[in-house]
């Protein structure tokens, strides 16, 4: 979605707004604009389609000089790219100029409206109608201006609001969109995340829905919509700007992949105690836990398929019904819900609005709602009654690596951890999961080394047609995920399926330029996945099998072979989405694709 940043304080705003939308763009990147007041007091404003390099080219060396500024990259969804759609939007009077994150539902409506009193409105965005309204508002007082315009909209937002005649102050507002406060000395900051704002300060706030932040340099006042004060904490933001940055790496996809051995490490730390799991997050809910009868997991995209791994472990482990659904599909179909069943929310962002409207639906039906997170501080953090972080620092790239990898071993944990405060996972197969958990980190090493043929082979395999992906039981989540990465990097087409499905239907896709890929790691279902490989080679299909070291029969019976340690079942689906990532990554660059901004993609979807 869209990324915000705004700033007031002794700097050159101009450098520092550019600076926060770089590493803002992978929120959004359909468009990019900046808004200043300047040192002569006037409002200048610069915007373009594209990204926030063509809006750099635009500006050239005359950005003036200020103090204050405000700016934003934009994923659009009210209103084509455009440079006229792009943000900032101002009022009539060309003093008042906004920037806006979410969608306001009831837009058509205050458009009449403003049109009738007489404003004109140049863009097709729900945005315009904010400046507008806080136009209509004003009344020497932003912050006021601002709280009066909001009780008017419908839907979702963050936003920051300037006025050209109090040229030291940011007025911030949220709602169903993320929002934070950055403070540093003497100067102020709002940023959709941190990433933005990293470089300069790590004290934040993170605004809770319906506050707004009156921010002058060094110092913000939070209220709620009617004008009470509201007390909000500074944290601090625990990771550095350089953990934001590429690090000798070409993209970030390539980074966040070699650094998911550490990712690894750091969802475990602290939670693994000799012979046992423990989530210390859980302890709150203890009680409730207890009494829990069945399980539904909500997630989308990357996050959905590793929910798939939690939902069999939960099913398996504790004997209670467990399943995982898409979030957008959940409330329109919504399963029985009582103060008994735990819904796990997975989401890396913890902003995805489908997944939020799930959990807030499942926690009116009295659900106990568990939030599995990489973002302290996010939206659905207030939606669940625990929120357990996977504490795999910042992903960059817009396709998620370490997150997917870090969600799978929270999962695990998760599970294994309700099911030993249940009382059904025996000692003995807790210390196994617990060992196996403990090499985790040396195996994902090892399968990074082990994947550096997928280089050589993306250059055989980056001109086919498509790819099947197949697997079973834990490799079936692993063969989806890797036919997504495929799909959102290189542009190609990918169908990634149940193994046991293929002779159903997508059979009839393979041919010489549509590989299988079939994942094929040692499992109780190893022998059948070895028979639906045979089947794709009679199609003159070439196969690359995702196998275990020390497997000797598969090398006879696949084109390539992509080796990766072996560990216990559950935890395989980690391991096997190892070189499927980077033959994801290898095909994409030999496509000469934007790796880390895949076109039409947005890293966190704060839309329905
Ligand atoms: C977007 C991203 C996907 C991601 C999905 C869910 O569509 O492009 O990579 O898997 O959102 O994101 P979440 O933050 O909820 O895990």
């Amino acid at each position: 979605m869209c990324g915000i940043v705004g700033y007031t304080g002794p700097r050159e705003a101009g450098p520092v707004l550019l600076d926060g939308l770089r590493r803002l763009e992978y929120r959004g990147y359909d468009s990019a604009g900046i808004a200043l007041v300047t040192q002569n007091g006037d409002l200048f404003v610069e915007k373009r389609a594209g990204k926030v390099a063509v809006l750099q080219d635009a500006l050239g060396n005359r950005t003036p000089s200020a103090g204050i500024g405000l700016g934003h990259t934009r994923w659009a969804t009210h209103g084509r790219p455009s440079d006229l759609n792009a943000h900032p939007h101002s009022d009539c009077t060309g003093r008042i100029t906004v920037v806006h994150n979410g969608i306001v539902e009831n837009f058509r409506e205050l458009r009449s409206e403003l049109l009738a009193g007489g404003h004109v409105l140049a863009s097709e965005t729900d945005t315009e109608v904010v400046a507008h309204l806080v136009e209509a508002a004003y009344e020497g007082d932003l912050a006021d201006a601002v709280r009066s315009a909001l009780r008017r909209l419908e839907g979702a937002y963050a936003l920051v609001v300037m006025h050209r005649d109090e040229p030291d102050r940011l007025v911030g507002a949220r709602l169903n969109a993320p929002l934070i406060v950055g403070l540093g000395d003497d100067e102020s900051f709002l940023a959709s995340d941190a990433a933005a704002i990293v470089a300069y300060t790590k004290r934040v706030i993170f605004l809770a829905d319906g506050d707004v932040a009156d921010l002058r340099p060094g110092t913000a006042t939070i209220t709620d919509r009617a004008g009470a004060p509201v007390d909000r904490p500074v944290d601090i933001i625990p990771w550095s700007a350089e953990a934001a940055e590429k690090g000798g790496y070409a993209h970030f996809m390539l980074k966040e992949i070699h650094e998911q051995p550490e990712a690894l490490t750091a969802a475990m730390t602290g939670r693994l105690r000799h012979d046992k799991i423990c989530l210390e997050e859980l302890d709150p809910i203890r009680d409730r836990l207890a009494g829990i009868d069945r399980v539904e997991m909500i997630a989308c995209g990357t996050a959905y398929y590793a929910s798939l791994v939690g939902a069999a472990l939960f099913q398996e482990w504790l004997g209670v019904p467990a399943r995982s659904t898409v979030s957008s599909e959940f409330r329109y179909s919504p399963p029985p819900i009582d103060p008994h069943t735990l819904v796990v929310a997975v989401t890396q962002s913890g902003e995805t609005a489908d997944t939020i409207a799930a959990a807030r639906l499942a926690g009116d039906r009295g659900a106990l709602v568990v939030a599995v997170t990489n973002t302290v501080g996010s939206a659905i953090t207030r939606e669940a009654h625990a929120s357990v972080f996977l504490q795999a620092g910042p992903e960059v790239a817009v396709a998620a690596t370490k997150t997917f990898v870090t969600q799978v071993v929270t999962l695990v944990m998760l599970a294994a951890d309700v099911a030993h405060q249940l009382g059904r996972l025996n000692a003995e197969a807790e210390l196994g999961l617990v060992k196996a958990l403990r090499r985790l980190p040396a195996q994902a090493s090892r399968a990074i080394e082990l994947a550096a043929s997928t280089e050589e082979m993306a250059e055989r395999y980056a001109s086919a047609n498509g790819f099947m992906y197949i697997g079973r039981a834990f490799g079936y989540p692993a063969a989806l995920e890797g036919a997504l990465k495929i799909k959102e990097i290189s542009y190609l087409h990918a169908e990634g399926y149940a193994a046991g499905e293929l002779k159903h239907g997508p059979i009839s896709l393979l041919d010489a330029d549509v590989p299988l890929v079939a994942v094929a790691t040692r499992s109780a279902v190893y022998e059948k996945l070895i028979s639906n490989l045979m089947e794709g080679r009679a199609r003159d299909a070439r196969v690359i099998a995702v196998a275990t070291e020390g497997d000797t029969e598969i090398e006879r019976l696949a084109t390539d072979v992509c080796w990766v340690p072996d560990t216990l079942e559950p935890l395989s689906t980690i391991l096997a989405v190892i070189p499927l990532q980077l033959f994801a990554y290898y095909v994409a660059v030999k496509r000469g694709r934007d790796v880390d901004q895949p076109r039409n993609l947005a890293k966190s979807v704060t839309v329905e």
